[in-house]
């Protein structure tokens, strides 16, 4: 098998091989002890962050929110909110990670606002068909008196996307009741979201992660849709008629003009859950953005034929229009990948586990979750690490329902049991009160509820320890800097086959094998082994399964 090599790419551009680490400020580091996570906090774990070796962060919102949607319900695009801080603690902090030489991404939600931003309550004041009315997707109702929905459209998060207001008209949420979705057929729309880009931008922002990329436009009409609404869609799904329409592109070429105009190479990533990948990598054409989460290796599982199939098919469409590949496995929307890999079906990808579900075999999927760092990092393009992922934390996979805070849990009574479980805050110290959270041991207790298996994930147990998952990593990003594995190509060697449940693939003179089958495989003789995902990994020149090396 050979690949595409992705030849276009510019190497001199600081993204296209970039290790980008997301921060979920709510839950990273809690300088001000009141129990959630602050800028503050960011910034004095920066030299952590350093020592690991990342090349940027990306920060989940900070905004001004209500916080219905843990801060993608943004009510002031341009404030920090008082949870988090000021703007004076996000200068600083993006200062001092300037000064360190990390980047800084922030997110930026578009799709939709806060029920409370100042648009939204004009809109409720205004009347039918006013200008207030026209930033968003407000319609009459079918049916007699129009109490029915204009359409059936379903939000993504369960329920009605549709909200009935006093005077009757409906509005659009594509996600909850709190977050009405804008209209970007209106001219004003556009403006004032290019004017927050320009906003962040001049205070010095390398980059903006876009949510829901692929949403802002909706087909014509807005046309009933007789599937379930979900972020998830197979390769085989129709698109849609709200999720990538054709108008989205017009949108980002108008930004990518935005940020041409600013100085130093800022980009833009896309959040698109758009398949196949030919689709999704229109998103990153060259007057486009910059690049798009390749969600498709997440959905993998821990499947060596689907794990192949995924890397070709990405290598292949982002050489065709000279982007970066991208690899992810964990953020804050999915069950992390070391407890989705310790299920009895590896490849099924829950939304979220509650402890009536199938409990993870953890070190089974911790094994695995290393063994898969180590074949998203020898990769070429840039690498999403989620905050944790370097401690190889798994889900808090029984959360009471009384502590759950996820939308969707509520609006699927239930059915859907959501994110909290990935969202858990970070432990730095083993045997501090809420593993360390805050510092200061009055603080309030983490807003979300740490499992007791925290205490041997934190990272003080971790940094300095040979054989833990921190100094994996960070030895991982070293190599990976060091051989400029992010600019390579890959090539897979006539080893093993996926179908036996090997990958294998030559990056440079580093090889990667991976062993996801069930059976040891005999590794080339004499070949060095420069980075093992375990200490127990290789027995007898055989590669154990569950575990993965780079070999020279
Ligand atoms: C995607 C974000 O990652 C997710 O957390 C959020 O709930 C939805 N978009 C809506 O903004």
């Amino acid at each position: 098998m050979s690949l595409a090599e992705n030849t276009r790419i510019q190497h001199d551009q600081w993204w296209a091989d970039a290790v980008i680490y997301q921060i979920y400020p709510r839950s990273f580091a809690d300088a001000d002890a009141n129990g959630m996570g602050d800028l503050q906090g960011v910034r004095s774990r920066l030299p952590y962050l350093s020592q690991l070796g990342v090349d940027a962060i990306w920060l989940s919102p900070f905004y001004l929110s209500p916080q219905a949607d843990a801060g993608y319900d943004v009510a002031d695009y341009r404030a920090v909110d008082p949870l988090f801080g000021g703007m004076k603690d996000f200068d600083a902090m993006l200062a001092e990670a300037h000064s360190m030489g990390i980047r800084v991404i922030v997110d930026l939600v578009p799709n939709h606002t806060s029920d409370q931003h100042e648009w939204f309550q004009d809109a409720l004041t205004a009347t039918p068909g006013s200008a207030a009315r026209e930033r968003y997707i407000f319609r009459d109702g079918k049916g007699p008196g129009g109490a029915l929905p204009p359409n059936n459209w379903q939000s993504i998060f369960g329920g009605n996307a549709w909200t009935r207001v006093q005077d009757g008209q409906w509005y659009l949420h594509l996600f909850d009741t709190s977050q009405p979705d804008l209209n970007w057929e209106n001219p004003e729309v556009h403006s004032e979201m290019e004017s927050v880009l320009r906003f962040w931008l001049d205070r010095g922002v390398d980059g903006f992660r876009i949510d829901v990329a692929h949403g802002m436009i909706k087909a014509d009409g807005l046309p009933d849709w007789h599937a379930k609404t979900s972020m998830v869609e197979g390769s085989d799904a129709e698109t849609p008629p709200y999720f990538d329409q054709e108008g989205v592109h017009e949108i980002y070429q108008h930004w990518n003009k935005v940020l041409s105009e600013y100085d130093g190479d800022r980009m833009l990533v896309a959040e698109a859950w758009v398949e196949p990948a030919e689709r999704l990598f229109r998103y990153v054409r060259p007057d486009e953005m910059q690049q798009a989460f390749n969600f498709g290796f997440l959905l993998a599982g821990w499947d060596a034929v689907r794990m192949a199939e995924s890397i070709n098919e990405s290598l292949e469409e982002a050489g065709k229009v000279g982007a970066p590949a991208t690899w992810v496995l964990s953020n804050h929307d999915t069950v992390r990948h070391s407890t989705r890999y310790g299920l009895t079906d590896p490849t099924t990808f829950p939304k979220g586990i509650s402890a009536e579900d199938e409990q993870p075999d953890e070190e089974l999927g911790l094994a695995r979750g290393r063994a898969a760092a180590l074949t998203m990092l020898a990769l070429p393009g840039s690498a999403y690490i989620y905050q944790g992922d370097e401690l190889g934390l798994p889900e808090h996979t029984t959360l009471d329902a009384s502590v759950r805070q996820d939308p969707a849990f509520f609006r699927t009574n239930g059915e859907e049991i959501g994110r909290d479980g990935c969202r858990v805050p970070i432990p730095w110290t083993g045997a501090a009160p809420g593993y360390g959270f805050a510092e200061n041991p009055e603080a309030a207790s983490p807003w979300l509820p740490q499992p007791d298996s925290f205490a041997k994930y934190a990272a003080d147990q971790q940094v300095g320890l040979d054989s833990s998952t921190y100094e994996l990593y960070r030895q991982a990003l070293s190599i990976r800097a060091e051989r400029k594995l992010g600019q390579g190509t890959v090539a897979w060697t006539s080893l093993h086959a996926p179908a036996d449940g090997v990958l294998s693939y030559r990056n440079g003179d580093l090889t990667l094998v991976v062993n996801a089958g069930t059976r040891p495989v005999r590794l080339p003789a004499g070949a060095e082994v420069l980075l093992a995902s375990q200490p127990d990994a290789v027995t007898d020149n055989a590669l154990q399964p569950n575990r993965a090396v780079w070999l020279v």
